[in-house]
């Protein structure tokens, strides 16, 4: 036991944290849990500094599930703008509803009454737990999982989908204090984001570069490298959902099919927009049919 190597591993990150934090402003002490889980809600698919400007504004217009839980879908969505995937827009309306249903509008902090929330899955409750509400849990964000698999791995990248075996060994390696491992959970998440990054690793900058399985096997490639390969062309069904949602986020009025934007593959236009509407992230209308954002 006397030579865990644990206790300098969480001092390093969390000492490393302490210096190099950004300051988020839903890192800010007094933020609700509801803020908190707003924020983690966004901030899974989009970047910092994207998400930033749009989380305060949300937050002042909608400060609690009730406010929220009493808004339009296309107030949600207009207000989700460009964030991207905005399923996570409507799903969050959801949570706020039965936040407010079966909880009296407070965000619970038990773990089973988080996943129970629709909307809410294993890493929101954990990052809600951790960063709200101080609780020792696991947050295992896709930041937190390349930094573990490059130090104790000696691998590039966590594999494609996340096992029962990966989420015990991080849980295992969790502070026994609920402050030191939410201290801990946030600087790893920290350290992905500015030091250990998926494409351009600092490795001069970090903290335990010293005990970094992948850096001293010399960095070796992806195994997984040949099953990630799926982005590309969702990467262009997004873009024509994205275009798709930008117009009618702007319109006044339902749109006919005309007038909507134009793409290149009409095929895939219509595959989009037939999507969206399975989606419920839009209405139709009328015959000949109009598009428009759902309403409430
Ligand atoms: N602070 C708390 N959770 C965060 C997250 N998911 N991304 C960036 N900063 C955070």
């Amino acid at each position: 036991m006397d030579d865990d190597p644990r206790p300098a591993l969480w001092h390093a990150v969390t000492a490393w944290y302490a210096a190099h934090r950004r300051d988020l402003p839903w890192r800010e002490p007094g933020t609700s849990p509801w803020a908190v889980l707003v924020s983690e809600v966004m901030l899974q698919q989009t970047p910092v500094a994207r998400v930033e400007p749009v989380w305060r504004a949300w937050m002042r217009r909608w400060p609690t599930p009730a406010a929220f839980a009493a808004a339009g879908h296309d107030e949600v969505l207009r207000a989700w703008g460009t964030l991207g995937y905005p399923r996570r827009a409507l799903r969050l309306h959801g949570t706020a509803v039965a936040v407010v249903e079966r909880h009296g509008g407070e965000v619970p902090r038990d773990r089973e009454a988080l996943l129970d929330l629709p909307g809410v899955g294993g890493y929101t409750a954990a990052a809600v737990r951790a960063f709200a509400f101080g609780e020792r849990d696991t947050v295992l964000d896709t930041n937190v999982r390349r930094v573990l698999t490059r130090l104790l791995d000696g691998l590039p990248l966590p594999p494609p989908s996340l096992s029962r075996a990966e989420e015990r060994r991080a849980s295992d390696l969790l502070p026994p204090g609920p402050a030191d491992s939410a201290l801990w959970n946030i600087g790893l998440m920290e350290l992905g984001a500015l030091v250990c990054t998926a494409r351009s690793p600092r490795c001069e900058a970090c903290p335990v570069a010293e005990r970094c399985a992948w850096r001293a096997a010399g960095y070796p490639p992806d195994p997984y490298a040949d099953r990630r390969r799926t982005q590309a062309w969702e990467g262009t069904d997004r873009q024509v959902r994205g275009r798709l949602m930008a117009a009618l986020r702007e319109a006044t009025e339902p749109l006919p099919l005309e007038a909507l934007p134009a793409w290149h593959d009409e095929a895939q236009r219509a595959r989009a927009l037939t999507g969206l509407v399975a989606d419920g992230l839009v209405a139709v209308t009328g015959s000949p049919a109009r598009y428009r954002l759902p309403g409430r």
